[in-house]
C-alpha cells in the first residue's frame, strides 16, 4: 500500500517529505579554530562548532528527527546538550548522567525527537566553564507545523568574551575571583560572534526576534526603546499573556522571543538595543530601518498557551523539595558551590514521581546570583519571598537573587535522570548540580 503511494507520488513529482515531515542529518564538529574580534587586526583562537562563531543555527520543524552527528576534533572530551529540549534522556548530553563523554576522535548521533516549536540551543556539558567561553554554542530552532508569516525570523546569540590585550581568551578559567563572584563577566560583548551589530529593516516589516543569552555568567536586562514589541515566548515557549520586553531579566540559558512590528514612518531611525543590567547602560546592537517605503505589516496573532502547568494545581501543595544555595569549602577549587551543603556528584538528589506536581524551592542564602536550570522541564514561578509571583509563562531556568527564596512548580512529564544546576558555568563546576530522577 505504501509502496503503491510512494510510486504515484514519485511519478507526480511530489516530495515525500510532504507527507510525513522531513528528518534532518546533520554534523557538529567541535574543533579549534579562530575568530576575528574588532579590537584586533589578528584572529583570536577559539574553539568552534563547525569554524563557526557561534555553531550553526540548527533547524528542524515539530514533530520530525534532528539528527546530530557529533564528530569530536578537540583535545578533550566533550559532550552537546540541548537546552530546554525535552527528548530522550539518553540524549540529553550529560556525562557521568546521560552518556560517556565524547573523546577526542570520538564520534556520538544525537536523535532529537523535535516536539515543541520554540527557541533553544545548545553547549557541551563538560568543564562547560572552559569550553562554553572559548566558543562552544549554537542556536537551535524548532518551526512550528505551520509556518506563520514574519516578515524575517531572526535569531541573536548573546555571548560574552574576556579577552586578553594580546588578542587571546583569558585562558584561566574558575578562578578564585569567578567563584567568589557571579562567575566569569567578559569585557567584550557578542550578538552571534560581532561587536554591536546592526540589524537592517524596512518599515512596515513584522520581526520576530529571538534573543538567546549563551553567556557564561553575564546577566542581561535588554531594551529596545521607541519600538513597538512584545513578549510573545520565554525560554521557547508561548506565553499566556504577552508583555513588555524593557526589564525582562534574561539570566544565562534564558531565551525570548519577540513581536516586534517596524512603524511605517520609522524610515532612517535607528533603536539601540541596550543593556540596563549593571549600573552602566551599554548599547549592544542596532536595528536600523531602511530610508524607504513602507512594506505591507503580516496581520496575525502569534501562538498563546494557557495551559502550561496550571498555577492553580499548586495552591495547596506543600513544598515537596528545598534545596538550599550556598557556598562551602571544599570540592576541586576549595570554593564550592553547594545545593543543600552538598557538591556534585556527592549531591542531594530528589526523586519525582511522573505526573505529579511537585513544588521546588530555591533557597539563596549567599549574596551571589544563581540561574537554576532544570533540565528536561518547564516549570511556573509561584512564589518570590513568601509573596505569591505568578508569571504568565514557564521556564527552564530562573533567575534565584542575593537572599532570594523562589516557589516553582512543575508536573514531571518525561522519564530519566535530568540534571538541575546552576548555569553560572563557574558554580556549577564548582559542585553547583544535582539530579532529578523522574519515574
Ligand atoms: Cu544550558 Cu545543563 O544546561
Ligand atoms: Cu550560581
Amino acid at each position: 500500500m505504501f509502496r503503491s503511494l510512494l510510486v504515484i507520488f514519485l511519478l507526480l513529482g511530489f516530495p515525500i517529505s510532504a507527507l510525513a515531515g522531513t528528518d534532518n542529518r546533520t554534523q557538529l564538529i567541535p574543533k579549534e579554530g579562530a575568530h576575528q574580534f574588532p579590537y584586533f587586526d589578528y584572529l583570536t583562537p577559539v574553539w568552534s562548532y563547525n569554524g563557526q562563531v557561534p555553531g550553526p543555527t540548527l533547524r528542524g520543524k515539530a514533530g520530525t528527527t534532528l539528527i546530530v552527528d557529533v564528530d569530536n576534533q578537540l583535545r578533550e572530551a566533550t559532550s552537546v546538550h540541548w537546552h530546554g529540549l525535552r527528548i530522550d534522556n539518553a540524549m540529553d548530553g550529560v556525562p557521568g548522567v546521560t552518556q560517556d563523554p565524547i573523546e577526542p576522535g570520538e564520534r556520538f548521533t544525537y536523535r532529537l525527537r523535535l516536539e515543541e516549536a520554540g527557541t533553544y540551543w545548545y553547549h557541551p556539558h563538560l568543564n562547560a566553564g572552559e569550553q562554553l567561553e572559548r566558543g562552544l554554542k549554537g542556536v537551535l530552532i524548532v518551526d512550528e507545523r505551520k509556518k506563520l508569516p514574519w516578515s524575517q525570523d531572526v535569531v541573536w546569540l548573546l555571548d560574552d568574551w574576556r579577552l586578553r590585550k594580546d588578542g587571546t581568551i583569558y585562558p584561566y578559567f574558575n578562578t578564585r575571583h569567578d567563584l567568589m563572584h557571579d562567575g566569569r563577566w567578559g569585557n567584550a560583548i557578542t550578538i552571534n560572534g560581532k561587536v554591536k551589530p546592526t540589524l537592517m529593516v524596512s518599515p512596515g516589516e513584522r520581526i520576530r526576534l529571538r534573543i538567546i543569552n549563551g553567556a557564561n555568567a553575564r546577566v542581561f536586562a535588554g531594551s529596545l526603546a521607541g519600538l513597538p514589541m512584545q513578549v510573545i515566548a520565554v525560554d521557547g515557549r508561548p506565553v499566556s499573556t504577552f508583555f513588555a520586553f524593557d526589564h525582562f531579566v534574561l539570566s544565562p540559558g534564558n531565551r525570548v522571543d519577540l513581536d516586534i512590528t517596524i512603524p511605517d514612518d520609522a524610515g532612517g531611525r535607528i533603536f539601540q538595543f541596550e543593556d540596563r543590567f549593571t549600573r552602566r547602560p551599554h548599547i549592544l546592537g542596532r536595528i536600523k530601518v531602511k530610508d524607504e517605503k513602507p512594506l505591507k505589516t503580516p496581520q496575525f496573532t502569534p501562538p498563546k498557551a494557557k495551559g502550561f502547568i496550571p498555577a492553580a494545581i499548586f495552591e495547596k501543595l506543600p513544598v515537596t523539595k528545598t534545596w538550599d544555595l550556598n557556598a562551602i569549602r571544599g570540592g576541586r577549587f576549595g570554593i564550592g558551590w553547594a545545593m543543600n551543603h552538598r557538591l556534585w556528584p556527592d549531591a542531594d538528589k530528589a526523586l519525582f514521581k511522573i505526573g505529579q506536581p511537585i513544588k521546588i524551592r530555591f533557597a539563596n542564602s549567599s549574596t551571589r546570583l544563581h540561574p537554576m536550570h532544570i533540565h528536561g522541564a518547564f516549570f511556573r514561578v509561584l512564589e518570590i519571598n513568601g509573596q505569591p509571583e505568578v508569571e504568565p509563562f514557564t521556564r527552564d531556568t530562573v533567575l534565584v537573587g542575593p537572599r532570594e527564596s523562589i516557589v516553582i512548580g512543575l508536573i514531571p512529564e518525561h522519564k530519566g535522570v535530568w540534571v538541575a544546576h546552576c548555569h553560572i558555568q563557574s558554580h556549577a563546576d564548582a559542585g553547583m548540580m544535582t539530579s532529578i530522577k523522574v519515574d
